[in-house]
């Protein structure tokens, strides 16, 4: 039986029209195992090509300049060799008939001195995430970052919006700014990875000034209805990131704020782990933000066929970002519309070189009764 729901429905996104809601989140796979850090058509431009026919793809963080690297074999958007891999890559999405967007990417602190020449990682403030990065050399221990002076921010801005410019170069459909998921911006976000005394810490409104300052410079080369944004506001445990009691009503400050805007999106995150402990916390992501921001709110995390569908019809979102399910099904939208099972990811092969594990999931041949 053919399944028909709004999760299918095609939707205007600002000038772009999406074949349905279904979205590929952004993962890193670490395939760029070249020495320029180049995307190519082989390997990147198979594997989006392959789920072209998702309503939107958003690629894999790739970072914006040397500086922004924090794991092994990523993708960067700042050489112009880069640029032209990725025109390869977004050409063959875009015959396939998808839509694609490009995050980008700077890690802070979570970096580590070997991918900088031994060049202490860059933070808002010199505060250890005391967490794991994955250099070369397999995993190693954070160390405590270089705080950024006012020179650093400002350069960064530059880097970001470079790396905007350049993706309009390469036919991006659009960014993704990676404020999410205890990175740079998120680290300014936060009351215990930023405790700068200068405009750039202390009041919330400081706190979110370096990710406007990024904003509001990539407007001027990226169209702003192409420009989305991620936030992953109840994160906590993870990636060095803590909670506190000003965290929600920061990321309450900035979604409010970017109504402003005319962001092609904002994309959410639901935890990505138990909070119900957590004191600070908003359990639930959507349902809490959706009535502070106007324009199109976009959520994922841990979402199935039928809670995707169903967060849609309920208005909480108006789009779905499916991450895991999409490494292991090519053909994921295929597979709701027709109720095929899903086949499973190997985690073992989400970060190694090659086409293992990336570009060898077969598409399920499917048997439809009409
Ligand atoms: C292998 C892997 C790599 C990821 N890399 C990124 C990334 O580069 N940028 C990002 O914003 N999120 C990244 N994520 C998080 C996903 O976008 C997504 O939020 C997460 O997988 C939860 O969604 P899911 O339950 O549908 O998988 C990654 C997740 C996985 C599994």
């Amino acid at each position: 039986m053919i399944t028909k729901n709004k999760i299918f429905e095609a939707y205007q996104l600002n000038n772009i029209i999406l074949k349905n809601r279904i979205v590929m989140a952004p993962m890193t796979r670490s395939r760029a195992a070249n020495k320029g850090k180049v995307a190519t058509a082989e390997l990147q431009g198979e594997y989006y090509k392959q789920r072209a026919t998702a309503g939107l793809i958003i690629t894999e963080g790739s970072q914006v300049s040397e500086e922004a690297v924090g794991y092994v074999n990523t993708p960067g958007i700042h050489t112009e060799e880069q640029v032209e891999g990725w025109k390869k890559v977004v050409d063959k999405v875009h015959k396939s008939g998808g839509r694609i967007f490009i995050q980008l990417w700077h890690v802070g602190r979570m970096s580590h001195p070997d991918f900088h020449n031994g060049e202490l990682p860059l933070a808002p403030s010199a505060l250890n995430p005391n967490a794991q990065s994955y250099t070369p050399d397999g995993f190693k221990d954070t160390v405590t970052p270089k705080e950024m002076t006012v020179e650093d921010i400002k350069r960064t801005v530059q880097d970001f919006k470079k790396a905007g410019e350049n993706a309009m170069k390469a036919g991006f459909d659009g960014i993704e700014i990676h404020s999410s998921n205890g990175y740079l911006f998120h680290q300014f976000f936060n009351g215990t990875s930023n405790v700068r005394t200068d405009e750039y810490g202390g009041s919330i409104e400081n706190r979110a000034r370096f990710f406007f300052e990024t904003l509001d410079a990539l407007k001027e080369v990226v169209p702003e209805e192409k420009i989305g944004a991620r936030f992953n506001p109840s994160l906590d445990g993870m990636f060095g990131i803590t909670m506190d009691e000003d965290t929600i009503p920061t990321f309450e400050y900035i979604i409010k704020r970017l109504n402003d805007y005319n962001l092609a999106y904002i994309h959410l995150s639901e935890p990505f782990t138990d909070v119900s402990e957590v004191k600070y916390a908003v359990k639930e992501i959507a349902r809490h933000f959706r009535p502070l921001y106007d324009g199109t709110l976009m959520i994922n995390t841990g979402f199935t066929y039928e809670t995707g569908n169903d967060v849609i019809v309920k208005g909480q979102a108006d789009l779905v970002a499916y991450g895991k399910p999409f490494i292991s099904n090519p053909d994921l939208v295929d597979r709701f519309m027709y109720s095929v099972p899903l086949a499973e990811w190997d985690n073992d092969t989400f970060y190694t070189p090659g086409k293992e594990g990336y570009t060898d999931y077969p598409k399920q041949e499917l048997q439809v009764k009409l």
